[in-house]
């Protein structure tokens, strides 16, 4: 048996013994919801973590074990559990009823977001970052008369049919059932690549939209600059192409005005979702006046007509959700803890950094504000990922985190989602969490004896029949890992 195998079982073994609740809900679990869960990426093998709350950065399993919350759900999370601002304006509002006609409580949200996304001329209410996404290429092919979009290979942009491809470094569909068809209007480019954007926009004017997260957040936050940026601007203005940016992960995360005011550049179109109403279930496009009012039921004859409505769309507890959230991100940007938030998650990358290399394991940490993920990176071409080893350790490391009550990323997902809430005491108990298991578990002989297999040619031993399945394997792949942070072929930063 590998030494990977070995360091594998015995996490296993340990978080077996601490989640026996887990283990027991799940059992009860998969006799109804498929994989025993809600959404394929709230699983994790052996079985996932049942969680009864949370406060602050801290949420609590069905075990009553306490965790640092890293994960977040998958980023909505940037105020923590239950933070006071939006549960009081949860609660100031209970009396509206969930769902009214119209309801001020829109206008008085769409206003707030005018005032603090650069791009918002026009919003639209939605209930979900997937139809978020749907109703701006929507709008976009309507305003612009043309069926093309173009998206970076490596992105993720919800689960509609026309997205669920170009996950990895090909346009390979991510799931079953996804017609052909459905994908034809959607073209995929290589991230940070003007070459190849400009020879794709040479050649084709069919082309309605361009959309793009910011941050390169499914990718793995690689190869992340203003630069790029600018450039995709300068291109689809020229063009006359609608520039979208999802701003689903980095909508109020990289700064109150989004990942838009953080770099300074203004989309036509914007998606927001997660954090707009910090865990609570709303969404919204929002963008250019001109562009919008092809969703303006008004509009005359001459305005090509895109519908978009949804039962859910101005619920009042999300909407509420969203203004209390909303302030309270106003508040930190003002007291300057959008700034401090980052100088304490570079610290932590630094900690991160000291502690794999005093185990001889090379890591590498990409940090784009408070998002991070942590590679283990190529000591051959050192700066670049190896997806193999990555997979291959961090599952464990992630798990043996959760062994030491820090859920840093769901294993198998590497995603790390920092809160306010996230003070320096939870981030010292975070680095001091990844040395423990660094120490307490055999991962620096795992590393050497994969790596020095790897150099002779032969792969990380695959466990076999019976045994617990890695993360990549759960995954179905081990060198195309889903939302693993290891989508796309390496690149180095300068
Ligand atoms: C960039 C991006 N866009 C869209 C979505 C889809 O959002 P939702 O899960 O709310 O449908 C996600 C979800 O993670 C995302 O990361």
């Amino acid at each position: 048996m590998s030494l990977l195998e070995r360091l594998r079982r015995q996490v296993i073994a340990d978080y077996e013994r601490k989640t026996p609740g887990s283990r027991a809900l799940f059992e009860r679990a998969v006799e109804t919801l498929p994989g025993g869960v809600s959404g394929n990426l709230r699983f994790f093998p052996p079985y996932p973590l049942y969680m009864a709350t949370g406060r602050g950065c801290r949420t609590v399993d069905v075990d009553g074990s306490t965790y640092i919350d890293s994960f977040a759900c998958n980023g909505p999370l940037l105020l923590g559990h239950r933070h006071p601002a939006v549960v009081s304006s949860v609660e100031r509002h209970a009396g509206v009823g969930s769902l009214v006609l119209n309801p001020e409580l829109a206008v008085e949200c769409a206003e707030k977001l005018k005032q603090v996304i650069p791009s918002a001329e026009r919003v639209r209410f939605l209930n979900s970052g997937t139809e978020a996404v749907m109703t701006a290429v929507r709008y976009a092919r309507a305003f612009t008369g043309k069926p093309k979009v173009v998206k970076f290979q490596g992105q993720y942009h919800g689960q509609d049919d026309q997205f669920l491809l170009g996950l990895g470094a090909d346009r390979r569909a991510f799931s079953a059932g996804v017609p052909e068809s459905s994908q034809d209007g959607t073209l995929t480019l290589p991230f940070d690549d003007v070459e190849a954007l400009d020879e794709l926009l040479g050649v084709r004017d069919d082309i309605a939209a361009v959309i793009v997260d910011p941050a390169m957040h499914a990718g793995g936050l690689w190869g992340v600059t203003g630069e790029f940026l600018a450039t995709l601007r300068s291109r689809t203005r020229d063009a006359g192409i609608v520039l979208i940016f999802d701003e689903v992960i980095t909508g109020f995360r990289l700064a109150l005005g989004g990942a838009q005011a953080w770099y300074g550049i203004t989309p036509d179109l914007t998606t927001l979702a997660k954090a707009l109403s910090a865990g609570d279930r709303l969404a919204a496009v929002v963008g250019r006046a001109d562009i919008m009012e092809v969703s303006d039921p008004r509009a005359g004859r001459d305005v090509p007509r895109a519908f978009q409505s949804g039962t859910g769309n101005d619920g009042t507890s999300a909407l509420a959700a969203a203004l209390g959230a909303i302030g309270e991100y106003e508040r930190l940007e003002r007291a300057g803890d959008y700034d401090a938030l980052a100088g304490r998650i570079e610290g932590l990358e630094a900690a991160l950094l000291d502690a794999f290399e005093d185990h001889g394991i090379a890591v590498r940490v990409n940090r784009v504000r408070s998002l991070l993920q942590c590679f283990v990176a190529d000591p051959g071409a050192p700066g670049e990922r190896d997806a193999r080893l990555s997979g291959a350790l961090l599952y464990p490391l992630h798990l043996a985190l959760v062994n030491e009550g820090v859920l840093l990323a769901l294993p198998g997902s590497d995603h790390s989602f920092f809160s306010f809430m996230h003070d320096q005491p939870a981030l010292d108990e975070i680095a001091e969490a990844v040395r423990t298991v660094l120490g307490k578990y055999p991962f620096a002989e795992a590393y050497q004896e994969a790596y020095r297999q790897k150099m002779r040619g032969r792969v990380p031993q695959e466990p076999s029949a019976g045994e617990a399945p890695s993360a990549a394997d759960a995954q179905g792949s081990v060198d195309v890992p889903p939302f693993g942070g290891c989508v796309l072929p390496c690149k180095v930063e300068a």
